[in-house]
């Protein structure tokens, strides 16, 4: 203790302001834009670049360089910040090097991804946002916040809400799904959850939403690849869920690899400036990707003094590896292709960030061992994660009501993800632990106890490629690949499926199959479980497949053959626990999907939210006609559409009323509906509302979701659930991109996902 306060006078000294003996949160500092221009006044021109240099520790690696003489780079006031560095212990020797060795000791800012989760790891973001459920949307990133900052952390990379509508691409994994609306709810929920209210409380962070813009949407799904979108497209339908977490008040935000209308977003001033600033309001610091900068050379944009003056000049204030501006900055402020007003502008904003964090009162806040070892993985914070994992869970099928199981009998667990510990925190889950975390079998013998007894065979690998395999199990996630042939993993599999009640199939991806750089070409399992799922349903016995997947996944042939599906994405390091729960109907699902899954491969890009054409197909078998728009091998529509999830209970839809059936601009029109839960359950469902602008100066979707509520339902319980509409429902840009609303005739529909047909119309008059 008395280390930290010596260490925080020396601190406090230098910058010029008080000094006092006591505890660091007692010390006043001048407010804000005062306090950091005495602080810029001092500032050489190399110390003010060095605030716009974010190396990484080399702890943890996405791209391939890493940054070297990072301590030297510290004490010569050339960091701004550090990221991807883990534990307290190592934060706390990093930040006395820079509080007590460099000129000015200024502190770092410690950035990390901590994405869904820290070391109580949440579902991957795409699961999440299945709960559909804000609320715990929001606390899940509030514990997160709690742990990293006990921890040392003071910044996650994170919301990541990059729209995406193409499964081949790893990354959905990451994002919330193809919805602008609920994308958007989503963005917000995050923000709010890791900010709080107070950035400069010790457990609350500093969020960074990313990737802007339009990562999401890379040709062809092909990781890094080039994006090219309409800009009412982008408008519309990509940036809402950015502009969401500018609304919420986000402080920073991440430059995305792609180009935006032809130019790299890092480079990208109308995107930087003119959309984000100027139109937004963003008050925040942007943030390259990771050598974002460099990477402009290779996207043809000049060598890397021209990329680095080209990014400052775009809005771009700290530059993440690359070390463009900290090589070239000083050299283009003197050939005046920057300014130094740029220069201060970027300074300036990041110091603004540290003083809000608190860290210019007490550069240790988030250092303290104490919390670290108290507030990390607590058991209420794994409860919380496992009942949230839980909620995410999609039951995609379930015939003759085979699911929920009896604790009784012989359960056969088998498949490679059903032992698989490493791999349920999924993607992107850097500060996990992954041998805490709870396998299916883990998970299924402790909630069945005594009752029932549990037998586990591993049944196939992966993949039948090893090399393969090798790919998609990086970062330790291994699935322990077994080295016999496919006839003994079979025969092992079939032996202890004949002695069982039951058969529970724990296939799918790997968690590395979806995340960065994880595109895929085929979105179905892998064929040697595929293989393995046809053997075990030859036995006749009841197969329940439990599905990994960072990914909507083409699962027809499964959809086909097996009787109950559940999609338990990954789960996070509860998640044994949390498919168990559903499993045996402790919990009833209530997990809608969002993002919709193709019947093929063929169909992506497909989402529900798609414009109409001048030829639809009108009939609704979807047989195929002649000169429609449609397929003559496939059908239009998805396996499982935007919006649907099963539960074992269902829920009835009636009485669709609205108050008026017109609206003036300034009116509320209500919408109601009756719920009833009809089944032999308790249950939650998400009651979703669709619009439809049917008149319009641009062509407008076939619907977009527009609002939604979860409720629960007890069994034989009825509940009238209503919305309100207002004009801004109803505006979206135009081809000026202007955000309007445009009188005419609107459909309305409301049910449990977006293929609900029923409907109401009503007139907007102006
Ligand atoms: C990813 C970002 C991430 C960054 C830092 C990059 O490769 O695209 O999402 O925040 O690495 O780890």
């Amino acid at each position: 203790m008395q280390y930290k306060i010596i260490l925080v006078a020396l601190s406090i000294s230098a910058l010029g302001y008080s000094q006092k003996k006591k505890a660091p949160k007692e010390v006043k500092i001048k407010p804000r834009t005062e306090f950091v221009s005495e602080l810029m006044a001092k500032m050489t021109i190399g110390e003010k670049i060095g605030q716009l240099n974010l190396p990484t520790s080399g702890d943890i690696t996405t791209g391939a360089p890493s940054n070297s003489n990072v301590a030297k780079n510290i004490e010569e006031g050339k960091v701004g910040g550090l990221f991807n560095i883990k534990s307290v212990q190592k934060i706390k020797e990093v930040q006395r090097i820079a509080v007590e060795k460099s000129r000015l000791k200024i502190p770092l800012i410690f950035g990390m991804d901590v994405i869904h989760g820290y070391e109580t790891t949440f579902p991957i973001p795409l699961g999440l946002s299945c709960t559909w459920d804000m609320a715990l949307i929001q606390r899940s990133a509030q514990i997160a916040a709690q742990e990293a900052s006990a921890d040392g952390i003071n910044w996650t990379f994170s919301p990541m809400v990059d729209i995406s509508r193409d499964p081949r691409w790893g990354r959905v994994s990451e994002g919330s799904g193809e919805d602008p609306f609920l994308g958007s709810q989503i963005a917000k929920a995050m923000v709010k959850g890791y900010q709080g209210n107070d950035l400069s409380n010790k457990n609350t962070i500093l969020s960074c939403v990313k990737h802007f813009a339009l990562y999401g949407a890379p040709e062809a799904g092909r990781e890094y690849n080039t994006v090219d979108m309409s800009r009412i497209k982008m408008y519309n339908d990509y940036f809402p869920p950015y502009k969401a977490a500018v609304d919420a008040g986000v402080g920073s935000a991440m430059a995305s690899f792609n180009v935006v209308d032809g130019i790299p977003a890092t480079g990208n001033k109308w995107l930087m400036t003119d959309v984000l600033r100027k139109e937004w309001g963003f008050k925040g610091f942007v943030v390259t990707d990771y050598t974002g900068i460099p990477e402009m050379i290779d996207h043809g944009m000049g060598d890397l003094q021209t990329v680095s003056a080209l990014a400052l000049n775009a809005g771009i204030e700290m530059d993440m590896v690359g070390e463009g501006f900290l090589t070239t900055l000083k050299k283009s402020l003197k050939e005046k292709k920057v300014s130094i007003e740029q220069i201060d502008n970027a300074v300036r904003l990041i110091l603004e960030a540290k003083y809000d964090l608190g860290l210019f009162q007490d550069p240790y806040k988030y250092c303290d061992e104490n919390r670290a070892k108290t507030e990390i993985f607590t058991k209420s914070d794994r409860t919380e994660a496992r009942n949230i994992a839980a909620q995410s869970l999609v039951l995609l099928k379930n015939n003759n009501q085979l699911l929920p199981l009896k604790k009784s009998g012989t359960i056969a667990v088998i498949g490679p993800l059903a032992d698989a510990k490493e791999n349920m925190a999924g993607t992107w889950s850097v500060a996990t632990n992954m041998e805490k975390s709870i396998s299916l079998v883990a998970g299924i013998k402790e909630a069945v106890g005594s009752t029932a007894k549990v037998l586990y065979a591993k049944g196939s690998n992966l993949d039948y490629d090893a090399a393969f395999e090798e790919k998609a199990t990086m970062f330790g996630k291994t699935l322990h690949r077994d080295n016999r042939t496919k006839e003994e993993l079979t025969k092992e599999a079939l032996k202890i499926a004949n002695q069982s009640d039951i058969i529970i199939a724990a296939l799918g991806e790997s968690a590395e199959m979806s995340g960065e750089s994880s595109s895929r070409t085929n979105i179905e399992i892998p064929q040697s479980q595929k293989d393995l799922l046809q053997e075990l349903l030859k036995t006749g016995k009841p197969v329940v497949l439990v599905l990994f997947t960072g990914r909507p996944l083409v699962l027809v042939q499964e959809n086909e053959t097996v009787p109950a599906i559940l999609n338990a994405w990954f789960a996070g390091s509860e998640a044994g626990y949390a498919i168990a729960d559903v499993l045996f109907g402790n919990v009833n699902p209530s997990g809608k999907l969002t993002a919709t899954f193709p019947r093929t491969l063929g169909q992506v890009p497909i989402y529900y939210n798609q414009m109409n054409t001048g030829r639809p197909l009108a009939n609704k078998e979807g047989k195929f006609e002649k000169f429609k728009s449609n397929y003559i091998d496939e059908r239009n529509e998805p396996l499982f559409p935007f919006g649907y999830g099963l539960s074992y209970t269902s829920f009835e839809y009636s009485n669709l009323a609205i108050s008026s059936k017109k609206m003036g601009i300034n009116d509320k029109l209500k919408i109601t509906v009756d719920i009833k839960n009809i089944g032999n359950y308790d249950g939650k469902e998400v009651v979703q509302l669709y619009i439809r602008d049917l008149v319009g100066s641009v062509s407008r979707p076939v619907k977009e979701l527009k609002g939604f509520q979860k409720i629960f339902l007890k069994k034989g319980e009825k509940q009238k659930v209503s919305f309100e509409i207002s004009i801004e429902e109803l505006k979206f840009y135009n081809s000026d991109l202007k955000f309007v609303a445009e009188s005419g005739l609107f459909e309305v529909f409301v049910g449990e996902n977006s293929s609900t047909d029923k409907s109401i119309n009503f007139e907007l008059v102006k």
